[in-house]
């Protein structure tokens, strides 16, 4: 399987709780080579825009609410198959309904609380990872 990048962040709900390093350990165990990685606050529209997919949803407002509530990680993995593997390593979106051992059962405390998000496909994965990095900072 070739070598893959995706992003990765660590949200607010998990930095608020001092969760950061417990997550940043999870991703090293797992083996993931972090490319690039910076801790920001994102205003309303940034997370308006980084969401954008999901505009219609009922939970727009909340979730951009949220992700604009407080500092946040956000982080380019590389691995074989990272997508599906971060994906893998976080659990379910639904911490209810995420495997035993994921990040998302064991420290999310419900659906939008979840802790951390990861791309859910190649093309996506470059868009987000575009919303964050430049080319330069990417080693
Ligand atoms: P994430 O992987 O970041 O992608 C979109 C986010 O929307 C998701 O994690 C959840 O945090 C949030 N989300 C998805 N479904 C719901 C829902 N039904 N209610 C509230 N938030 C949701």
């Amino acid at each position: 399987m070739a070598i893959e990048r995706t992003l990765a962040i660590i949200k607010p709900d998990a930095v608020g709780r001092g969760l950061a390093g417990e997550i940043l350990s999870r991703i090293h165990a797992a083996k993931f080579q972090i490319a690039a990685i910076r801790s920001l606050r994102l205003t309303k529209a940034e997370a308006e825009g980084f969401y954008a997919v999901h505009r219609e949803r009922p939970f727009f407002g909340e979730l951009t609410d949220f992700m604009s509530s407080g500092k946040a990680v956000v982080m380019v993995l590389d691995a074989e198959g990272a997508i599906a593997k971060w994906r893998d390593t976080m659990g379910a979106t639904d911490p209810a309904k995420a495997a035993p051992g994921t990040i998302r059962r064991e420290l999310g405390t419900s659906i939008q609380y979840n802790c951390t998000h990861g791309s859910d496909a190649p093309q996506t994965a470059a868009f987000e990872i575009g919303y964050f990095f430049a080319g330069r900072d990417l080693v």
